[in-house]
Parts: C-alpha cells; structure tokens; sequence
C-alpha cells in the first residue's frame, strides 16, 4: 500500500552542513558590485576587503584588539595555519569527539610530531571538559559538524591561562555565542553558517596569540601560504585586508551580502535565535517519534546547527543502508538534499539548522522524514 505523502514541501530542500544554503534573500544578480576583473590590492578591492573583515568583528562583537584575517583554503587552511604557527612551545591537549577534530589530532600527532595529550569523545559526546587544562595549548572544535555536538561554554577555560586556546569553530560561529575572552585563535570559513562561497577561512586572534606568534619560531618550516610574521613581527597587512595570495573577489561580494543580510535579522541574536528555532522544530518530531533520536542525547551539547539524527527501530538490522534509502528517497522527491550523515559518522541523517535555513522548511520536512521511514519500513518487510 503506498504511503500517503505529507501536503506541504519545503520551498527550500537545501540542508547541506557545508556548503550550507545562502541566505534567503540571495540572488546572483545581487553580486553585480563585485569588483571583477580588477585587482584585490586596488582601493575598490581593499575596501571590501576590510568591510568583510570589519563585519565580521560588528556581528560577531569579536573585541577591538583582536586580529581578524582572512586566509587561504577555508576552515581548514585557518587551522592548520594556527597549528604549524602556534603549537610546539608548550605541552599540547588534542581534543576531539568528531571527524574534523580527529582530522586536527592526525596533523598534531603525525604530521608536528608533538608528543600531545589526546583526549577523545565517542560521536554524540564530547569529553569532560574539567579535565582539560588551559595552562598547556588546546586544540578543539567547539561544534562537531558530523556529530551533532557542541561545547556548551567556555566556563573550563581559565581567564588567566597560560596556553592558547585554539578553536574551529566553522559551524558554530553565527549561531551560537562564542567566549571571545577565552578564545585565542578562532576559525570558521564563510561557507558554513551564512552560507557564503568556499575558499576562504577566517582566523581570529587575541592579543596573546599574537604575542606568541611573535616570540616564538616553531621548528618546522612553514610554507609562504602560512606565515603569519615577517622578521619575528606580525604581517599586520593581512588582519586589514591585504591577503596572502589572491582571494575571489565574487567570493567576498557573496560573503558581504551574507553579512548584510545577518544584519537585516538581528546580528548575531538574530542568528541564534533563527538556529534555535530550527533546532526546536526537530527536537518537537523527534519528540513524538520513537523511531528517532538525536545523536547528541544530552540537550546541553546538541549543536543548533549540525543536527544530528539515529534510527532506533529494531526492525532495522542494516543501519547505514536504512539511513542511505531515507535520504536517498528525500533526495528524489526534491524535499530535502544532502541529509545523509557524514561518511565517518555512525549512520543517520543530518539536518543544517543554521539560521539561513527557515523554520517552516525544517517543520515541512519533519513529516517527509516520517514517510521515508515508513515507506523504507515497509520495503524490509516486502524483501524479509
Ligand atoms: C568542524 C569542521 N572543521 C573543518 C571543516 C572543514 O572546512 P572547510 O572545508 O571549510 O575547510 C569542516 C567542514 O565541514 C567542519 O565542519
């Protein structure tokens, strides 16, 4: 017997967790102001350069004294840029409790070779953040894109520490508040939560960061994509908009229109509230549907952005083929693309709640999930 498809649809299917669905008022036509074809270090170029990064300061009330950079190879380049610059003066805490944290661990341990203190969380948790302590560096992911977990404060971390905080925060800045007085270097990329274009990443630095890029000299060599100081000083160029190497001016156009955009719905409280709002419209399915759960099952680290969802029916044996068929029949009705979890992460499906997404989106799409489950439940019984 076919099942009966929900009335409504999304308007928007788009829940990617990276690239994530742009802002809801975008147009290309609306990049028609991108400076293309002229150079990056030409006024026209510099000035939105530095009005992305200024931007960036006033919605996310990053303080005046900290160093706001963008850089090459998006979240990724940001970190691995603070690590290779940072790490190695001190004892080093690795932590993680997803792919990408894990992915942060291999290069501190394999790659820098540092003798790390390693501390991991299963997919769903994180570790005991009282253990942690701020005296040595520390390398984490404040939330945990293919695990659905987020930090749920920087109460663990000293004021008066002695060790860098280091912290991808790529889908967790614009949606949820990040302790910038605990927060030494901080990193996001434009493609996650305002649904900006990919190849840029953003690093941000506080003062001590900043006083440990220029009294220390790792041992490894790092290449010109990299540096951060000349002759033991900051290249103070690149925290006001002189790049590296050449950024996409379309990119930055793009990226300009996502920050106006966030201004448009409130900054940064705008922005939460939207992620949250997104959040509590899966939390009431999930609520009322014992077949599901969220990977996080603590509320106070559910992220608001990267939802994470399990199936938790016993009829199911073949998880990941379960998982796989739901997304793939939501792929093809046009109701929801890209929603399957992470190829590393236990299997499930994965909903972008970010503030570019609506809220009537989301709560369109929670009965399309409970047809998909009902329809796959009923393809086991017709092949059992
Ligand atoms: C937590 C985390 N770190 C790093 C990355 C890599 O980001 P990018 O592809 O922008 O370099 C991602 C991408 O999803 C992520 O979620």
């Amino acid at each position: 017997m076919a099942i009966e498809q929900p009335a409504t649809r999304p308007a928007n299917p788009r829940f990617s967790s990276g690239p994530c669905a742009k802002p809801p008022v975008f147009e290309l036509s609306k990049l028609s102001d991108a400076p293309l074809g002229r150079s990056h270090r030409a006024a026209v170029g510099k000035a939105k350069l530095k009005a992305a990064i200024e931007g960036t300061r006033e919605i996310l009330g990053i303080p005046d004294d900290y160093r706001i950079g963008i850089v090459p190879a998006s979240d990724t380049g940001a970190v691995e840029m603070a690590m290779w610059n940072l790490l190695g003066e001190r004892r080093v805490e690795m932590l993680a409790w997803e792919s990408f944290g894990a992915g942060w661990v291999t290069d501190a341990v394999k790659q820098l070779k540092l003798d790390a203190e390693v501390k991991t969380a299963d997919y769903g948790e994180i570790v005991d953040l009282a253990t942690v302590d701020t005296d040595n560096d520390v390398v984490f992911t404040w939330n945990g894109t293919t695990s659905g977990v987020r930090v749920p404060n920087g109460d663990w971390i000293k004021a008066d520490r002695a060790g860098l905080t280091i912290c991808d925060a790529t889908s967790a800045a614009f949606a949820q508040n990040l302790p910038w007085d605990k927060l030494d270097v901080t990193t996001f990329s434009w493609q996650k939560v305002l649904g900006g274009e990919a190849a840029h990443g953003m690093i941000i630095l506080s003062p001590r960061a900043v006083e440990r890029l220029e009294s220390y000299t790792p041992p490894w060599p790092l290449p010109k994509i990299f540096r951060l100081t000349k002759g033991g000083k900051l290249i103070e160029g690149i925290f006001v908009g002189e790049t590296i190497n050449t950024p996409s001016m379309l990119a930055v156009e793009d990226y300009l229109l996502a920050l106006d955009w966030a201004r448009s719905v409130g900054g940064m409280n705008g922005l939460r509230e939207r992620a949250y709002a997104n959040l509590a419209a899966v939390q009431a399915f999930v609520a009322g549907h014992p077949w599901l759960a969220f990977l996080a099952h603590e509320p106070a680290i559910r992220s608001n952005t990267s939802v994470c969802l399990k199936f938790t029916d016993d009829r199911i044996s073949d998880g990941a083929a379960f998982a796989k068929a739901v997304a793939k029949r939501l792929e093809a009705e046009g109701v929801a693309y890209d929603i399957g979890a992470y190829r590393d992460a236990p299997p499930g499906l994965r909903i972008w709640c970010g503030g570019t997404v609506e809220t009537a989106d989301v709560a369109a799409l929670m009965p399309w999930i409970e047809w998909a489950f009902e329809a796959e439940i009923a393809a086991l019984s017709e092949t059992a």
